[in-house]
């Protein structure tokens, strides 16, 4: 059976060309550790390591490599981040489309005394960055703020908030995981304090690496997540304070440093503007020959403007599992149905508890693959 991959949202695949080389050259080749060994191919796997840290400077716009830290992954990122930061009694905002990794973490440090306000979204997950004023008490520390839905996809109004954070005095935590590689993202433009990402999505590279950038008023003021040996300071019995070693202790994942590093090379030569166009192109193609079908609600705004490249359907009168099963079994068509790991982002679109079925596009998606998709949508509703 044919097979198509449309589930890129949760983490994209193919991966980009070289990622899966680079992997293996170094398992093969090299496979030291860094910081700790004085050989050189020790020293070359750090020299890969910082130069993985440039390229997400480049990437995302950002000045101080030392002050990119790598993490397993985005949901490690924001913990380090919100741990680090907030104390009993703070007070955060956050939006009504976050992800588990934002609400979870909120959920554990509400039991210590950390409250929060959700900032409503509309039905379509618009959100007025202009509410946030509104929202800020004498005890507001923060907002966290997903860049786009992984739902909805829709792109929420990043720039407004940071300003607005930035004239309120409060720090600005980005959750990247859904636009890093496929927007243009400015650090400083966006006002941000810290900017969590994740590695295996459309940066392209392997499950397992994930970072997050910090200004240096936050690297200073972040308490530790973990402490341990970082092949620094060794004679300390506390954790060094200089940056990066402050927040990554023990061995990092370099094989999957290896992946991103081949990964962000693919992104920067061939451009994620080119990139983004070829995958919105997909999602206007899926979304006019879904938007005939009666049965079909799409959630999020009709068009791909303010979109990331994914579509997310709630079948009328159907059951959503029961159509992402059939799309698997008999098409080979593999989306992802449920609530996402966002379960107030449903609430807040109009589809809990039944959750939607999402179509996640990548560029390595073919218009003849959407075609395919879009007949086997229409097969699986004539029963
Ligand atoms: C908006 C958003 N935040 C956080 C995450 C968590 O990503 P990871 O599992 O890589 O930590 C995801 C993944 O689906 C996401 O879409």
């Amino acid at each position: 059976m044919k097979k198509v991959y449309l589930d890129n949202a949760a983490t994209s695949f193919p991966k980009a060309p070289g990622v899966a080389q680079s992997i293996s050259d170094f398992l093969l080749y090299n496979g030291a550790n860094i910081n700790r060994g004085t050989y050189d191919s020790s020293y070359s796997a750090a020299a890969v390591v910082y130069e993985t840290r440039e390229l997400l400077c480049a990437l995302f716009k950002f000045n101080k490599p030392e002050n990119v830290v790598f993490t397993r992954n985005v949901t490690e990122s924001l913990n380090l981040a919100m741990k680090g930061l907030l104390k009993a009694n703070d007070h955060v905002l956050v939006s009504a489309l976050e992800h588990n990794a934002v609400l979870r973490p909120l959920s554990a440090l509400a039991k210590k005394g950390v409250s929060y306000t959700i900032i409503p979204c509309d039905s379509e997950g618009g959100l007025e960055a202009e509410q946030i004023k509104d929202c800020i008490r004498p005890a507001t520390k923060a907002v966290i703020m997903t860049h786009a839905s992984n739902v909805s996809g829709t792109i929420l109004p990043l720039q407004e908030v940071g300003a607005a954070c930035k004239e309120n005095g409060l720090v600005f935590i980005v959750d990247a995981a859904q636009t890093a590689g496929f927007l243009d993202l400015d650090f400083t433009a966006l006002s941000a304090d810290i900017l969590a990402f994740t590695g295996h999505k459309s940066l392209l590279g392997p499950q397992g690496i994930g970072g997050l950038l910090l200004t240096d008023e936050m690297a200073e003021r972040l308490d530790t997540f973990i402490e341990g040996g970082t092949g620094s300071a060794s004679e300390e019995a506390a954790q060094p304070l200089f940056m990066p070693d402050k927040f990554e202790s023990g061995t990092p994942n370099i094989p999957g440093i290896f992946g991103l590093n081949a990964a962000l090379k693919y992104l920067e030569q061939t451009g994620i503007a080119g990139i983004r166009a070829e995958e919105l192109y997909l999602t206007e193609l899926f979304l006019s020959g879904i938007s005939e079908l009666p049965q079909v609600k799409i959630i999020g705004e009709k068009g791909s403007a303010k979109r990331t490249p994914l579509v997310s359907l709630d079948f009328r009168g159907h059951d959503n599992a029961e159509i992402a099963h059939r799309l698997a079994g008999d098409y080979g068509i593999m989306t992802r149905c449920g609530l996402h790991c966002a379960p107030w982002a449903h609430k807040t679109l109009g589809t809990f508890p039944q959750g939607t079925v999402r179509f996640s596009f990548s560029h390595f998606n073919t218009t003849e693959e959407i075609g395919y998709a879009v007949a086997s949508v229409k097969k699986c509703l004539r029963g």
